[in-house]
């Protein structure tokens, strides 16, 4: 089991700002994760929310559960020390994601307040950055 956890705005991806995140929507998002876990062998949860208490819940229940996760916090990534604090308490991998590559950006999005707790980071391709993640996750889980 892998969770795919998103933060805010996610969930209006394809008429959120397309010329940055793409025309796909959350729905094509989760159908791709699932697919991917699927083909890989593991079964994928995905879940978005525009709430920092409910997403700091699912760290938590993923830290009890042992359960890896592929995160993309959104703009919590650049501010949330609770989020931080949340991660840090991480039993599993987790792999940071972003659609976009945020070091391309306005200078606000340069620091990841997250980055020094997560297993790693994979940012700037699109929806593909979610593939990746889920791929590195299965090959740890197969070679731990
Ligand atoms: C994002 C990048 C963040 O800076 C932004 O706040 C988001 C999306 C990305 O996936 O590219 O909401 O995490």
């Amino acid at each position: 089991m892998i969770l795919v956890l998103n933060g805010p705005n996610l969930g209006r991806l394809g008429t959120r700002e397309p010329d940055i995140y793409g025309a796909e929507t959350f729905e094509d998002l989760a159908t791709l994760c699932r697919d991917t876990g699927r083909k890989l062998g593991e079964h994928v949860e995905v879940r978005q929310t525009n709430d920092e208490a409910e997403l700091i819940g699912w760290i938590h229940e993923a830290a009890d559960g042992r359960i890896p996760v592929v995160l993309n916090p959104a703009a919590f990534t650049h501010y949330s020390y609770a989020l931080r604090d949340a991660i840090a308490m991480r039993t599993a991998p987790l792999v940071e994601v972003h659609i976009s590559n945020p070091a391309a950006r306005e200078e606000f999005r340069h620091n990841s307040v997250v980055a020094g707790v997560a297993t790693g980071t994979i940012a700037g391709f699109g929806l593909q950055s979610y593939v990746l993640a889920l791929h590195a996750i299965a090959e740890m889980n197969t070679t731990s």
